[in-house]
């Protein structure tokens, strides 16, 4: 079974999937951060994020493995280092060519391949895994995502004062909604789920209720008048 969800940056995607992931006993992949290190990898090559035969060559070469809850660039552990805002603004701007998406949606494909996986990003329903059994697409409004944001920042020992983290999410999201390739959209499909005014717990909860378990096989009944009592 794939499960995708999609959405823009703090609409609480992640988390959600993560604990999706969890509860259903899937498998989890963050797509995100597929995109971030081969921006941490263009960065280390003191390629410019301009340069795109440079940063073609960085993305075919880049070994980018999950292990268990660590990422893993040409072996080195990077779960963290793929969090800062410079390898966020270059994972914007990487995710636009259409060479990277090409490399990481045949790596995200092979995963899906191995077996059944809760997957989050902005193309997984659109593109990477059209024919997923449940889409979701969470969306929450800019204020509530902004602050969500600079939580997130302020958990990682960075300050951003709230218009700056208002400014950058709003360039992220024009760059990833409207990129020629693979734009951030919900899947005709998806069932869209505004997080604004809920709980990570109530999104997990009705993701979960959308969700049905396989259905029982149908019981034989007997003919009407051979049941026994
Ligand atoms: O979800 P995130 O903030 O970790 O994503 C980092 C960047 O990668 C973001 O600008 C969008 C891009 N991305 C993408 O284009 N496609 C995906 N499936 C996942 C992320």
């Amino acid at each position: 079974m794939i499960i995708t969800i999609d959405g823009p940056a703090g609409s609480g995607k992640s988390t959600v999937a993560r604990l999706l992931a969890s509860r259903l006993r899937l498998r989890f992949l963050d797509t995100g951060a597929m995109y971030r290190a081969v921006a941490l990898a263009v960065l280390r090559a003191g390629v410019d994020e301009t340069d795109v035969p440079g940063v073609t060559t960085v993305a075919r070469s880049a070994c980018i493995e999950f292990h268990d809850h660590l990422l893993l660039l040409n072996g080195d552990d990077v779960t963290d280092a793929i969090r800062t805002p410079a390898v966020t603004a270059v994972s914007s701007v990487i995710a636009a060519l259409p060479e990277v998406r090409a490399r990481l949606v045949e790596l995200q494909k092979e995963i899906g391949r191995q077996g059944s996986l809760v997957t989050e990003g902005r193309d997984q329903g659109t593109v990477v895994f059209p024919q997923a059994e449940y889409k979701f697409y969470l969306t929450a409004s800019t204020e509530t995502r902004a602050r969500r944001r600079q939580r997130d920042l302020q958990d990682q020992g960075e300050s951003m004062e709230l218009p700056e983290v208002r400014a950058q999410l709003a360039r992220r999201d024009h760059r990833d909604q409207n990129r020629e390739h693979a734009p951030l959209r919900p899947a005709d499909d998806a069932v869209l789920v505004d997080t604004s005014d809920l709980t990570i717990q109530q999104v997990v909860d009705s993701l979960v209720a959308r969700i049905s378990p396989k259905p029982a096989r149908e019981c034989h009944k007997a003919p009407p008048g051979q049941s026994k009592s």
